[in-house]
């Protein structure tokens, strides 16, 4: 469908609008809650976990290329596809817009019974700007760059930058009306990611005119009284960078952080949020449900601009929050070895985890139990998902068994009574406390043979009663105090859900259970079982 920007049904585009707006909640539209412990993805009334997978950047430009892919996505178990859509393809023309790309995309999903994330791929990429038209790229008056090293780089600059702003925005609501127009019923789109990795790359920050004299100004008053507000919970690598240089509430950006490649990156942080915050916040105007950046992660040790400086990184993450409310959450692109590590540094302060792109594989496959089993996150998606888009995949038998327990799982997130984890050779054991039980979790092993990795959750589902989910694991319980009443296994059955319904299969015992001794998850198989306890003296 191609229409010009008059023909819109779209609210008035006023820019200027407060990012600290609260947006008005599209009746029945997907939206996230706080429920008890964990802030979930509410969609059609009930929590929603993504089982998803995020596709690679260009195969959704061609609905010839996606028609063949979207039922053996459906058949690896995705519920969900992160989409990428182009700011280039939508708006080829200034003020006219084609939106015949998201239809098909729409009509091909729903035919395979599948729901969207859309990647909003506009101003940036992966700290570059190939994604905005022709007709930005080309007028670098009107849309600045970034300058490095004294040249004009193809990077928009979010600095001084109202009109790439407004016209990035601008496409962004119109988009955002068309989706209202199309899905408020049907939602197969469930969130939308506002650009991709945004930061400067190549330079810790952006030295054009326009930046040098934002630089070399005052630190914005909202920014420092957030810092002093929020004191206390602050990104304890932020708290000590501000208190190192006097915890000042007023000063230039080098006075208040320093005269370092950090303060830059704050300096850059700053911008990118009120760019991206002001056009989420025209998107959310036209139809409100879910907004979210992604993060190009990086360890502490890298100086910025060898990753995009000014991205959500966690050491930021409370810049882009000082500078508005638009944005609904912040997400990690997790391809790091130290998964868990980083899921915290994300899942922490009311920020609920989501992973756009993360690492598939035999590693997606044991990583999403300690996503959505440790972390309370509402969703997980491998990138270049249609290179793994196969039923027998790894990644597909975890899918499989947790979309049977998918509503339990959210119910115990909310009521924080499940626990998840990932085991290998270098962690081969963990602990933890549930129901005042000690459950301590191992490789599994049996008369000499030893898993080398193993995966799973477990939720406390009565008393004396649990439920656990993976492989390669197996799990002993012992009471908190040697005296009182021990614990023992009474029985395991192995089983699996139909709507929510427990359809017992195998009593398992003898070698299943080494004879009593050990709770075992076969290595050879993700399955589902329930143990109950019994307690003596
Ligand atoms: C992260 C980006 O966000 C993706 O779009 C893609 O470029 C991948 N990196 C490639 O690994």
């Amino acid at each position: 469908m191609r229409i010009s920007i008059s023909a819109l049904p779209i609210l008035p585009l006023v820019f200027g609008l407060s990012t600290l707006a609260v947006h008005a909640q599209d009746a029945g539209a997907p939206h996230l809650e706080k429920r008890g412990a964990a802030t979930q993805l509410i969609v059609d009334g009930n929590p929603y976990l993504i089982l998803g997978g995020e596709l690679h950047n260009s195969s959704s430009s061609s609905l010839e290329y996606m028609k063949p892919l979207w039922p053996k996505l459906a058949a690896a178990g995705l519920n969900t596809v992160i989409t990428p859509l182009s700011w280039e393809l939508i708006e080829p023309k200034e003020g006219t817009y084609d939106f015949t790309l998201v239809d098909g995309l729409l009509a091909q999903a729903r035919a395979a019974n599948e729901r969207i994330v859309f990647l909003w791929l506009a101003s940036w990429k992966n700290g570059m700007s190939s994604y905005p038209p022709a007709w930005v790229k080309q007028d670098t008056r009107r849309f600045p760059r970034v300058v490095l090293h004294g040249n004009a780089i193809e990077l928009l600059s979010p600095i001084m930058a109202g009109n790439t702003e407004q016209a990035d925005a601008k496409a962004f609501a119109a988009l955002m009306a068309h989706i209202k127009q199309v899905d408020a019923r049907e939602h197969t789109v469930l969130m939308m990611q506002v650009e991709n990795e945004v930061g400067v790359l190549g330079d810790s920050r952006d030295h054009s005119d326009d930046a040098n004299t934002a630089f070399a100004r005052q630190v914005p008053a909202e920014l420092t009284a957030y810092l002093k507000a929020h004191r206390d919970t602050l990104y304890p690598d932020l708290r000590a960078l501000w208190e190192a240089n006097g915890a000042k509430t007023t000063g230039t950006w080098t006075e208040v952080f320093g005269d370092s490649a950090r303060a830059d990156e704050i300096f850059m942080a700053w911008h990118y949020a009120r760019f991206v915050h002001a056009v989420t916040a025209h998107g959310k105007a036209a139809y409100n449900i879910p907004m979210y950046v992604n993060t190009w992660l990086m360890g502490d040790a890298t100086p910025p601009g060898d990753y995009p400086s000014g991205g959500p990184e966690p050491r930021v993450l409370d810049v882009w929050r000082a500078a508005g409310s638009d944005l609904d959450f912040y997400a990690p692109d997790l391809y790091a070895s130290n998964f868990e590590d980083w899921c915290r540094r994300y899942h922490r302060d009311g920020n609920p985890l989501f992973m756009p792109e993360t690492r598939g594989g035999a590693a997606g496959a044991a990583n999403v139990f300690t996503a959505l089993g440790e972390e309370a996150g509402f969703g997980f998606s491998p990138f270049a998902i249609e290179d793994e888009a196969d039923a027998k995949s790894d990644l597909a038998a975890s899918y499989a068994i947790l979309a049977k327990i998918a509503p339990l799982i959210a119910a115990h997130q909310a009521d924080g009574s499940i626990h998840g984890f990932v085991l290998d050779k270098d962690n081969p054991t963990v602990d933890f406390v549930m129901q005042g039980l000690t459950i301590h979790v191992t490789l599994d092993e049996i008369f000499g043979y030893h898993a080398d990795s193993g995966y799973g959750l477990i939720l406390a589902t009565g008393k004396d009663e649990f439920l656990g989910a993976g492989k390669g694991f197996r799990v002993s319980f012992s009471t908190r105090s040697a005296s009182g009443p021990q614990v023992g296994i009474a029985a395991v059955d192995e089983g699996t859900f139909e709507n929510s319904k427990w359809i017992p299969g195998r009593r398992l015992n003898g070698d299943e259970n080494d004879q009593g001794k050990g709770w075992r998850f076969d290595p050879r198989k993700v399955g589902i079982q329930k143990v109950t306890l019994y307690r003596f003296e």
